[in-house]
């Protein structure tokens, strides 16, 4: 049965869930496919938002580069417009129910399951040297994040669409022998095409924190020059037409990149470059992702002067998640049978 009806207790207001990994520099996809939506929705809902520290460790992190990385992320999420007053921020590592609850979730995610998500087959390809367990359970700790919170909706892009849909097929399977424990997750997946943004090198592959081929990622923090230098180097196609179609890959992403940072339709696009070269599209694709970004940099780069002040954040954030995580877990150790004492 589901209890879509979650609410919190002090208001009407439902509840968003969602985070990223802090496991390399986060590029426009990130933004256009995830935070812009979390800014967009954070006036009408109670808001959770958390850097996924514990997933990152799935891959092999320098220490003290999953600690910058960890805080940037967080002064990111604030950078990009994310207003700490109402949304409760904090680091997955520092509410240790997010792990307590991933045990329970591993005992109730499937082999099978578990074996088809494709994040998975992909990491294992990219890190074969290390199939750890932590990658094969992955989707049981991000479900655990969800259900802890009671989320009713998780705004991501297009690839988290598949561990969201096991989050629901795990808490619909506990609740089937429980009784209504926990509230059944919608995932929020932009209709826009910004629900995934590609590669700039090989348009259809999601561009990716981690592609090793620095032309391919336009990156939140990157530097002006830098930006136009990569969507002149943009691979594009042997027409000269700027237009949506079929195999137009490399086309069809500069306009999607262009419609999320100016917010035009294709077929406006189309008719302002009509008649105009490739080279004249790209420069206007690249200022205009420069003319989102800069305002992001610049706030980005004062909230990191103040350490102390983003540190309290994500204390004060960390102690409001806990106070809500533990209300579930102590609700779900009980469910299951583990002795109160
Ligand atoms: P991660 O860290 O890979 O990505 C974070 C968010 O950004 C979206 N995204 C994109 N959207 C459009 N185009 C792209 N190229 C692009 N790249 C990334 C992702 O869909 C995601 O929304 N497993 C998650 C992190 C996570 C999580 C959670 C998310 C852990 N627990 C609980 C939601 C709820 C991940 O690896 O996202």
């Amino acid at each position: 049965m589901e209890n879509i009806n979650n609410s919190d207790t002090s208001s009407n207001k439902k509840i968003i869930l969602s985070g990223i990994q802090s496991t390399g520099e986060l590029n426009i996809g990130h933004y256009f496919g995830a935070i812009k939506n979390w800014v967009k929705l954070q006036d009408d809902y109670i808001n959770y938002l958390f850097v996924a520290d514990m997933h990152a460790i799935t891959v092999r992190q320098d220490p003290a580069a999953l600690r910058r990385r960890s805080l940037e992320v967080a002064a990111t999420y604030i950078a990009c417009g994310i207003n700490p007053e109402i949304c409760t921020l904090f680091i997955q590592s520092h509410v240790p129910a997010h792990t307590q609850l991933a045990w329970v979730m591993n005992c109730y995610a499937m082999f099978g399951e578990l074996s088809r998500m494709t994040q998975f087959k992909e990491k294992s390809e990219q890190h074969s040297d290390n199939i750890n367990a932590g990658l094969f359970t992955y989707p049981a700790l991000q479900a655990a994040d969800i259900l802890l919170y009671n989320a009713n909706l998780v705004p991501v892009g297009l690839d988290q669409k598949q561990h969201l849909e096991l989050a629901r097929d795990i808490a619909v399977r506990f609740n089937s022998v429980y009784g209504d424990v926990f509230t059944i997750p919608e995932p929020y997946i932009s209709k826009e095409k910004s629900a995934k943004i590609n590669s700039l090198q090989e348009p259809i592959k999601k561009m990716s924190k981690s592609d090793s081929n620095i032309n391919a990622s336009v990156l939140l923090l990157d530097k002006t020059d830098d930006i136009i230098k990569k969507f002149r180097r943009a691979v594009t196609d042997s027409e000269t037409e700027v237009r949506f179609a079929e195999g137009k890959d490399g086309i069809n992403n500069l306009m999607t990149i262009y419609s999320c940072a100016t917010g035009r339709a294709y077929d406006e696009i189309e008719r302002e470059f009509s008649g105009k070269g490739y080279g004249d599209f790209k420069l206007a694709v690249g200022e205009a992702v420069v003319s989102v970004l800069e305002p992001i940099q610049k706030k980005f780069n004062g909230l990191m002067s103040d350490r102390a002040g983003l540190e309290k954040i994500l204390k004060d954030g960390a102690e409001k998640a806990a106070h809500r995580a533990n209300k579930t877990l102590a609700k779900v150790y009980k469910k299951i049978g583990f002795l109160q004492i």
